[in-house]
């Protein structure tokens, strides 16, 4: 059918900076799923290659946010993101990670072959340095004012606020992140790689052979290609990734970018000593499934180096989608506006598949889509369960009930019996047209196409009314409702892999391949079903409305956060400070002060004396919560009267922009009386 021996399948590495999200799932692992469980349905050669992408600035930011090292990070978010896909059913034949070894000496080599080919071109510039950290910044590093809105706090290579994409030079009073000092000037040494010599390949290479490629990926290519490319540095001066592999290179790493990519490679020769085979033999097909932000570098960059190369092959396709909102909103990381595959998972406990349902009937393939909690339960509800499972159901409790669970003999077909099995070829021969043109959306809706008809038939057809009165026609019916069935299982199995096993067990009809798809008779007469169990469950409103709760209140932290903290008050004298006598005391009784909303009467012991502090804290805290607590106190404030009683003395609280209160405690107990200072 295809020209090719074999598939290499690679998935975009996920940065090991944070969980995976629906919107992972949903641009590129989903589909990249279903693409190569198909293929291996119709037992082509076939691998899925992932991996985490372990390196990059974002990554050591947040190891020195957290006081760790950058290690520590990538280890514990390698572990979550591949008990992910594990559990979503992504069936990788190998999810590496770019910190392992073979991956260092094949992006080591890599760069190396470029170099002794003459392929880079090695150029001075002058960049940010912290003279106090004795290091170069990246441009992730540094902040300062937008030469463009003036907002305060634009990163070196993106001001957030309005979204221009800078250069650090740019920035207005640059401050490094990381001493705060101001950074210095100072020239550095980088490898380029020069994409404008690959320029006319390019062109020729995809505006002219693959006009094939989905709009959105063409679209992009053309459009950086007529702008014209310019040379891109391979290396920064880093600590944190793979070292560049050439005298005088000492403190720099590869770029991200650079190594990233050549993960595919790393992980493809661990998985198999035949390796290349899969990279270097014309008779394979490359296929690479990324988001959209990806599509340069794999369409132009990653190309420009294998072409460099001169020993690897080039992909053959990038079906590369569009990004997944949620709720209408931009899926963020940091704003936590995401729904957490791990989360998820607590919620719908296997679920997998109504998830991998919604978000392949709902892809972003042509362009940005919205994931609703709505959409999401009427998807499950009225075609998973309704359609899909209502049909399967039925089908096979009926056949449990009039024949033991015996498939009966079909005997003589109505015209509409022949029709509907007609169709049912047809139906496969869609699916098989959209899933072999990357069109998961329609490929997912053809194959619901199929319960649609099962479902119709049955209704159509009534056989629980003709059960007493005309039992060969019962047969019949049945008969045909079971094919559907079976050619359903095997259908659905790329999709709903975690449901379409299930259908195969229960039908008794495992280990089948693609190419029994379409038949009519995959079930003999008198071949023995299993017992029948529900395939899909309603999702009520309260499970959906849990769900959209958690995202307001995510809302609400995140404005809170917005708000800005409270301008600095004038300086004042030491002297001034010590005159203040704040100790740790104990709270040994709280009771609330009769017809007021705020007021707590508390004893304290204070390791002077035990005395009464009225506090304005009962909208936060009940007495019973409190009692025992360790807190801080001002003992020396001149004693108040307030509703009638005397206060002797002031809680010390925390105050956030919303005006929530918190104790400021010991962080562990200590003797009562204790100073603060
Ligand atoms: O955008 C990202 O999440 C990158 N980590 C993707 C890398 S894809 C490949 F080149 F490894
Ligand atoms: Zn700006």
């Amino acid at each position: 059918m295809n020209k090719f021996k074999r598939t290499l399948v690679t998935t975009a590495l996920p940065y090991a900076n944070g969980p995976v999200h629906i919107g992972h799932l949903a641009g590129v692992y989903v589909p990249a799923d279903i693409y190569v469980r198909y293929l291996r349905l119709k037992n082509e050669d076939v691998v899925l290659i992932g991996g985490s992408d372990e390196h990059g600035v974002p990554i050591t930011l947040k190891a020195k946010n957290e006081g760790v090292s950058p290690q520590d990070i990538v280890d514990r978010y390698h572990g979550i993101i591949k008990k992910s896909f594990e559990d979503f059913g992504i069936s990788f034949d190998i999810y590496s990670r770019t910190t392992n070894k073979t991956h260092y000496d094949t992006a080591s080599e890599f760069f190396k072959t470029l170099y002794d080919k003459g392929e880079f071109i090695e150029k001075e510039t002058e960049q940010y340095y912290d003279e106090e950290a004795g290091q170069f910044l990246a441009d992730r590093y540094i902040t300062g004012t937008c030469p463009h809105c003036k907002s305060e706090g634009a990163y070196g290579d993106q001001c957030e606020a309005c979204g221009t994409s800078l250069n650090a030079t740019d920035l207005i009073n640059p401050k490094s992140m990381i001493s705060g000092s101001v950074p210095v000037l100072r020239k550095t040494k980088h490898w380029y790689l020069p994409l404008d010599k690959h320029e006319p390949f390019l062109k020729k290479w995809i505006l002219e052979e693959h006009k094939e490629w989905k709009p959105n990926v063409y679209g992009q290519c053309k459009s950086w290609l007529d702008m014209g490319l310019q040379p891109r540095a391979v290396s920064r001066d880093l600590d944190w990734g793979v070292p560049v592999p050439v005298e005088g290179a000492e403190g720099k790493v590869l770029y991200v970018w650079f190594d990233a990519p050549i993960g595919y490679i790393s992980a493809t020769k661990e998985l198999t000593p035949e390796w290349e085979k899969y990279w270097k033999d014309p008779g394979t097909r490359m296929i690479h499934f990324i988001g959209k932000d990806n599509i340069v570098f794999h369409c132009i960059v990653f190309p420009s180096m294998l072409k460099a190369e001169g020993s690897y092959i080039l992909p053959d396709n990038v079906p590369a989608n569009e990004f997944l909102n949620l709720e209408g909103d931009k899926i963020s990381t940091s704003r936590n506006w995401a729904v957490w595959l791990h989360e998820y998972l607590e919620d719908f406990k296997d679920k997998q598949d109504v998830l991998r349902y919604v978000l392949t009937a709902n892809a972003p393939e042509a362009k940005d889509n919205d994931f609703t909690w709505k959409d999401f339960q009427a998807r499950n509800n009225n075609e998973l369960v309704a359609i899909l499972g209502n049909f399967v159901n039925r089908a096979l409790v009926l056949t449990q009930k009039y024949y033991d669970g015996v498939v009966p003999a079909a005997g003589e077909l109505t015209d509409y019996d022949k029709e509907t099995l007609e169709a049912i070829p047809e139906i496969v021969k869609k699916t098989e047209e959209a899933l072999d043109h990357f069109k998961f959306r329609e490929a997912v809706k053809e194959a619901m196409n199929l319960a649609r008809l099962g479902n119709k038939y049955l209704a159509d057809s009534e056989p629980w009314k003709l059960a007493k009165t005309d039992p060969e026609r019962v047969k019949a019916i049945m008969n045909i409702a079971l094919q559907i069935t079976a050619n359903l299982a095997i259908l659905m199995e790329p999709f709903l892999p975690f449901t379409a096993k299930k259908m195969q067990k229960m039908i008794n009809f495992e280990g089948k391949e693609w190419d029994v798809c379409g038949k009519k008779e995959l079930l003999e007469a008198g071949h023995k079903i299993n017992k029948p169990e529900l395939l899909f469950e309603k999702i009520e409103d309260d499970e959906i409305q849990a769900q959209l709760d958690r995202l307001a209140k995510t809302k609400e932290d995140n404005d809170a956060a917005a708000k800005e903290a409270a301008p600095a008050k004038e300086n004042i004298s030491f002297d001034d400070f010590t005159k203040m006598d704040i100790r740790i005391g104990t709270i040994l009784e709280a009771e609330k002060v009769a017809k007021t909303k705020k007021l707590l009467k508390l004893l304290i012991d204070t390791g002077i004396d035990k005395r009464t502090v009225v506090s304005g804290i009962a909208e936060y805290f009940t007495p019973e919560e409190i009692m025992g607590k360790q807190v801080s106190i001002l003992v020396n404030l001149a004693p108040r009267k307030i509703r009638g009683i005397e206060s002797q003395g002031m809680i010390l609280m925390a105050e956030d922009a919303n005006g929530e209160l918190i104790f400021v405690s010991p962080e562990k107990n200590i003797k009562p009386g204790s100073e603060i200072r």
